[in-house]
């Protein structure tokens, strides 16, 4: 049921056909490269585009600025006890700050860290300690049909295959990322997250959990996992965080604002050693790279993002938009997450080669048809994987209506009519950094 109503508006506009096609040239067919104003409904990402509440806007009117001893803090504190259950944090500028903060201190060089799949920043993260990240997904993950429930689960089975090869001593760091944002957001079981804590302590490593999307999980854990169907989500959540040894936390996601990320733990040396990191590329440790008035945005939204109403507004919201674009006959990874709804552009597409770009292909076509900006997460994104060619519909949180996703579905509809003339793309840039070539690279049709 809808739990919203407007109080504050922003214009958008459809810029004229010709108009788009010139904006996709000038851009070098890449959606990065466009200026917001050129879009019309801004699917890029979920990250810090969500809208505030109103109490979150009266919390950053009365946000302490001071530089130590914030009593915005104080409230952010209590917020990540009530909401997570973790007793000490240290707040940075958003969670790619957290991941600075928390694995420099937990990483040297030659050590592994395993995690369900990496996030692009986590993995960078990981290795500029000069640590090697190793992904332990479970198969399903990379099937854009099954229905099973929790693909987004760690993998045992691979990361003992991983101790084997390299041993235990290699592994101070086991990380699950919930939900998994980089096996098309999909949810992680309770049960899954006791087995990675039973296989942290047998191997001695830290277990971190990368709660970015912790909210949405818990309410996935409680449609489908059955030892749930009758608890709340913030037990669910608790109870989940709880076997981890730390968190790290963009705020931008569950947090329900537009900037600010935190580590929490309960381990009191690591807190301390994280701490002197915050000092060092965040801030002082009671507001770490924030602006007060943010962090007691944060500190309500926390609490606001483990309400049912949110929730069921936000994953239904999310949920029908996948079904309307299946039901237009597009081929959509199932189950759908809570975030995002994710295209298949390999099977849209089977003209075109993995080499030809067909996700991108697919976003491009989605913004000349319709203004609309998706991100390509196949072979343009992840050079040298095996991974289906995933194009991201990322809905930013109490942010579109109805009307917003009818256009997108209609779109969709009208490159699912021509998608026998649609051609691949090829590069026209090579950016030095290959990981994060998708970024910046410009390409051009074939
Ligand atoms: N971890 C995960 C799982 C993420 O999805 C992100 C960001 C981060 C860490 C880093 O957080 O952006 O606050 O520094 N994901 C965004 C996305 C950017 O579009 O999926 P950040």
């Amino acid at each position: 049921m809808v739990a919203y109503k407007s109080k504050m508006v922003e214009r958008i506009r459809l810029p004229a056909r010709d108009q788009r096609e010139r904006n996709l040239e000038a851009a070098g067919y890449n959606l990065f490269n466009l200026s917001s104003d050129d879009v019309f409904v801004d699917l890029l990402t979920d990250s810090g585009t969500g809208a505030m509440s109103d109490a979150q806007w009266a919390a950053l009117i009365r946000g302490d600025e001071s530089y130590a001893g914030s009593r915005s803090f104080a409230e952010l504190e209590d917020a990540v006890m009530d909401v997570m259950g973790f007793s000490n944090v240290v707040p940075t500028h958003q969670g790619r700050g957290a991941e600075n903060v928390l694995y420099g201190a937990l990483l040297s060089a030659d050590d592994v860290a395993l995690n369900n799949t990496h996030f692009d920043t986590t993995r960078a993260h990981v290795s500029n300690q000069g640590a090697d990240p190793v992904d332990c997904p479970v198969s399903a993950a990379h099937d854009p049909d099954s229905e099973e429930p929790f693909k987004g689960n760690f993998s045992l089975e691979r990361a003992r295959a991983v101790v084997d090869e390299v041993g235990a001593d290699q592994i101070p760091l086991v990380i699950q990322t919930i939900t998994n944002n980089s096996a098309a957001g999909q949810a992680v079981s309770v049960e899954n997250t006791r087995r990675v804590r039973e296989f942290a302590n047998e191997i001695d490593a830290t277990f971190v959990i990368d709660a970015c999307r912790f909210a949405e999980n818990a309410y996935f854990v409680r449609q489908r996992e059955d030892e749930f169907t009758e608890a709340a989500i913030a037990d669910i959540a608790r109870e989940q965080l709880g076997y981890a040894d730390a968190l790290v936390m963009s705020g931008k996601k569950d947090g329900l604002v537009n900037a600010g990320g935190f580590v929490a733990t309960d381990d009191g040396a690591l807190f301390d050693r994280c701490k002197q990191r915050a000092i060092l590329y965040e801030g002082f440790p009671t507001y770490g790279g924030m602006a007060g008035r943010d962090v007691a945005a944060m500190a309500v939204g926390l609490r606001e993002a483990v309400e049912d109403a949110y929730l069921e507004d936000r994953i239904e919201q999310v949920r029908e938009f996948g079904a309307r674009l299946a039901a237009a006959g597009l081929p959509v990874y199932t189950p759908t997450s809570g975030h995002a709804v994710y295209l298949d552009a390999g099977a849209l597409f089977p003209h075109l080669d993995p080499g030809e770009f067909p996700g991108q292909a697919l976003v491009c076509e989605l913004y000349r048809e319709g203004g609309v900006r998706g991100v390509e997460l196949g072979s343009f994104a992840f050079p040298d994987t095996d991974r289906p060619e995933l194009v991201r519909l990322a809905v930013p949180r109490r942010t579109y209506h109805r009307e917003h996703f009818e256009h997108v579905v209609e779109t969709a509809e009208t490159v699912l009519e021509k998608r026998e003339t649609v051609s691949g793309l090829e590069l026209a840039s090579d950016p030095e950094m290959p990981e994060i070539r998708h970024f910046t690279a410009e390409l051009e049709p074939r």
